[in-house]
């Protein structure tokens, strides 16, 4: 698909500021995960061929025809970022380039347009300088919301020719309140090879709901899944990367196109690499995970995602069997990582490997 960039002047979004902030209402640290939004939100439309009418608005319902081919066939993308204060009230954007590259990435799978870079930055600049008062003291977050999707109210097997690229803002604190219980499915799959494991497509997400209920109903609270062939090797949790210490090694499963390409994986690799850990990005069966924890050698395992950020795992249920981890609070390297990367955020320490983007108040 032919994408036409447009070119903006930071004034050229057109902005409608609400009269009636909520903010007054909540307490920025204590909202639950999801359920409370910022003030505005960021519209582009994409109609004849371009990206057109760039505008913020009140944060609301938008009107939409239930004909709409993104409701029907799955043309429906979205992202996850976080802007984070540092510890002087500065606000950054954590890794957007990446996020978009990524969100680009999902939609030329989907046959969707690709956003350019310089309309994403600038939109995320304006809205998240609009709401800064929305954004969270430390631990807390600004989870930042793109969704993109097809708008052509016509029913039939062609890509749309018109879609709504929204990005909306919520301040959130931590995702997962307890350590992980985990519940190891061989009875659905998420993804196969050829297929959009990689895309962050809503999709993705619907296929993960049946089986997390089960999940629950067994006590876990999140899901890992295995591959679609085999059912032997590990693929993502249902809502993070994986990755597992043994000895004083790291694993991680390897990018083959099923799973999901994590931000915050890309970042915990590079933080690992830099304290001098080895990591392996390899396949990784769920036996050597149980064998090595049974033989004492699984150290650590957790989680990675832009929501959990890092989560720790205390069990692991599978096949009606439970097996325990050590106390995480007594784990090495989760620790580590886990401070570095909040570090970072924080600007404790210097930004070495250039993730943070700086919002302008
Ligand atoms: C994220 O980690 O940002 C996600 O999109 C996962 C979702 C379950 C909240």
């Amino acid at each position: 698909m032919e994408i036409t960039t447009i070119t903006l002047e930071s004034n050229s979004i057109k902005i409608e500021a609400t009269p009636n902030s909520r903010l007054p209402g909540v307490d920025l640290n204590n909202v639950k995960f999801g359920s409370v939004f910022s003030d505005h939100m960021f519209i582009l439309d994409y109609e004849e061929g371009k990206w057109q009418n760039p505008r913020i608005v009140p944060y609301g319902d938008i009107l939409m025809s239930p004909s709409i081919s993104g409701l029907h066939y799955g043309q429906s993308i979205f992202e996850g970022m976080k802007a984070f204060r540092d510890k002087e009230g500065n606000i950054h954007i954590f890794r957007p380039i990446l996020h978009l590259k990524r969100l680009n990435k999902s939609a030329a799978r989907l046959c969707m347009p690709e956003v350019p870079e310089d309309i994403f930055l600038k939109a995320l600049e304006k809205l998240i300088s609009l709401d800064h008062r929305w954004v969270p003291k430390l631990p807390g977050a600004l989870y930042i919301r793109p969704i993109l999707f097809a708008v052509d109210e016509f029913l039939g097997m062609r890509p749309s020719l018109n879609y709504k690229l929204i990005i909306f803002t919520l301040p959130v604190n931590v995702y997962y309140n307890e350590p992980l219980k985990v519940y190891v499915t061989t009875e659905y799959v998420r993804a196969s090879s050829g297929g959009i494991g990689y895309v962050k497509a809503a999709g993705n997400y619907a296929r993960s709901l049946l089986i997390n209920k089960i999940a629950q109903s067994k006590g876990c609270n999140v899901v890992l899944w295995l591959d679609a062939k085999e059912r032997k090797f590990i693929e993502e949790y249902s809502t993070m990367n994986a990755f597992f210490v043994i000895d004083d090694f790291v694993v991680t499963p390897r990018l083959t196109g099923t799973i999901l390409e994590g931000v915050t994986r890309d970042s915990v690799i590079q933080l690992l690499k830099a304290e001098g850990y080895r990591i392996y990005e390899r396949e990784i069966a769920i036996d050597e995970v149980l064998d090595m924890l049974e033989k004492g050698h699984l150290k650590e395992a957790f989680g990675t995602g832009t929501a959990a950020v890092m989560a720790p795992v205390q069990e692991i249920h599978y096949r009606d069997n439970v097996y325990k981890l050590s106390d995480h609070r007594t784990w090495k390297i989760f620790p580590t990582i886990e401070k570095k990367l909040a570090d970072i955020r924080a600007l404790v320490v210097p930004d070495t490997f250039n993730w943070l983007h700086h919002v302008s108040i």
